[in-house]
């Protein structure tokens, strides 16, 4: 039996509320702590109060002073690529220069680029490489990641990303939600309807039975899939017992939110061009928006999800980093709060709801992650900072200075 105190947080972000996701001004709701402190026992959270309190309560507890930073729970990731090989550098580069992901695709970069290297890869290589992206995570405070596959596209292929993934989800720290995505690209060698068949008739399949992913995903995009075919596939992937996301109208509105809608997804990720319908659709089948504003920066575009009208609408709002090595680079959850304060015009309080409470309920995990609440697990992270909305303000630097995952410290890399 282990058991920690943490005392003299200047401020323990506890998001304690409803037992649901959050929505209007519920976002702004973060039931702060002042001078707050935590009891864990077991990895799990005992109690929740004011330091003094907290110290009362100790006994033998081994003490975690913090001295006046701020305390939050960890933030959960609920959109990553975390599985890749190698980077997209030339890319990045052509970027600089004006061309666009579609160009960029077209002549040989992008998805596909990233598919050949990963393909290459052995499984331990890719492990390896994984388990690199993992420390980066938890660098920025984050203890769970939604992960998908996606740069297999092959049967093979894409059963060694989910493999990889277990492994890692095995091995911890980092706490992992898996999803597949096997229609993130059309293989070059067939055509879209060719794959999707495949997809569903030899993929999902396989991934249900080896139970190697939560979550289905598909890239409802011109030159991806289409709606149609997007449909398919989820709903195959729906029978088999999976829950649904979606990468949708992210270059152009083709319908995909009312598809998600449709089909009672949970969640609806991208919506950079979705308009006041989709918005509609979405509120009315109750799916979450998961945004993705490192996606819009990295990609030098202007264009960021409408999430002021969102969170009017009455939408449970995510914010996740979308980290991968094109479109969006970055682990880190404090620039995704910078760039939704910013740019798309949420207060630090609604992107912080959004980046853990109503993260881990699209994960279908609110009822152990996302809040710092008796009962929950330990899965915390201390700032170097005396007010949760610096992590917003300062970016570009790394304020954390301690994570923990069920109660113990992530050893630092
Ligand atoms: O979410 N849009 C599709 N997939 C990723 C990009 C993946 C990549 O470029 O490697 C995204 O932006
Ligand atoms: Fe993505």
């Amino acid at each position: 039996m282990k058991s920690l105190a943490v005392l003299r947080a200047s401020q323990l972000v506890t998001l304690a509320g409803p037992k649901r996701p959050r929505v209007g001004a519920e976002l702004s709701e973060l039931s702060i702590i002042r001078h707050g402190g935590m009891l864990i026992r077991d990895g799990k959270i005992e109690a929740v109060g004011s330091s003094d309190e907290i110290e009362k309560k100790a006994g033998g507890a081994e003490v975690v002073d913090v001295q006046g930073k701020v305390v939050l729970p960890g933030f959960v990731d609920a959109h990553t690529h975390a599985v890749f090989a190698g980077d997209r550098l030339d890319d990045f580069e052509r970027r600089t220069r004006g061309e666009t992901y579609e160009q960029i695709a077209k002549a040989g970069g992008g998805i596909w680029s990233t598919v050949q290297k990963t393909r290459a890869a052995s499984e331990d290589d890719l492990f390896e490489q994984t388990k690199r992206h993992a420390a980066w995570f938890v660098r920025c405070g984050t203890t769970t990641v939604e992960a998908k596959s996606g740069y297999g596209l092959t049967l093979e292929d894409e059963l060694k990303m989910l493999r990889v993934l277990r492994r890692l989800k095995d091995q911890g720290p980092l706490q992992i939600a898996p999803t597949f995505l096997g229609a993130h690209a059309v293989p070059r060698n067939m055509s879209a309807d060719e794959y999707v068949d495949l997809v569903i008739n030899e993929m999902l399949p396989r991934v249900a039975s080896e139970q190697l992913a939560e979550f289905c995903d598909v890239f409802c995009e011109r030159g991806y899939f289409n709606v149609d075919q997007s449909r398919r596939i989820l709903c195959a992937a729906k029978e088999l017992g999976f829950k649904l996301r979606g990468h949708v109208d992210q270059l152009t509105n083709s319908g995909g939110a009312s598809l998600m809608a449709e089909l009672g997804a949970m969640t609806a990720d991208h919506l950079e061009q979705t308009d006041a319908p989709g918005i509609a659709a979405l509120r009315a089948a109750r799916v979450q928006p998961v945004l993705l504003p490192g996606s819009v920066y990295g990609l030098g575009s202007l264009r960021y999800p409408r999430a002021r009208q969102m969170i009017e609408a009455g939408l449970a709002v995510v914010l996740a980093t979308d980290f991968n090595p094109g479109s969006s680079p970055t682990p880190s959850m404090p620039m995704i709060l910078s760039l939704a304060c910013t740019q798309m015009k949420m207060s630090p309080a609604e992107a912080l709801t959004a980046s853990t409470i109503n993260a881990a309920y699209s994960l279908g995990r609110g009822d152990q992650i996302g809040s710092l609440e008796t009962g929950k697990l330990a899965n915390f992270a201390v700032f170097d900072c005396s007010d949760y909305r610096e992590l917003a303000c300062w970016f570009g630097i790394a304020l954390t200075d301690a994570v923990y995952i069920m109660g113990s410290k992530v050893p630092r890399r």
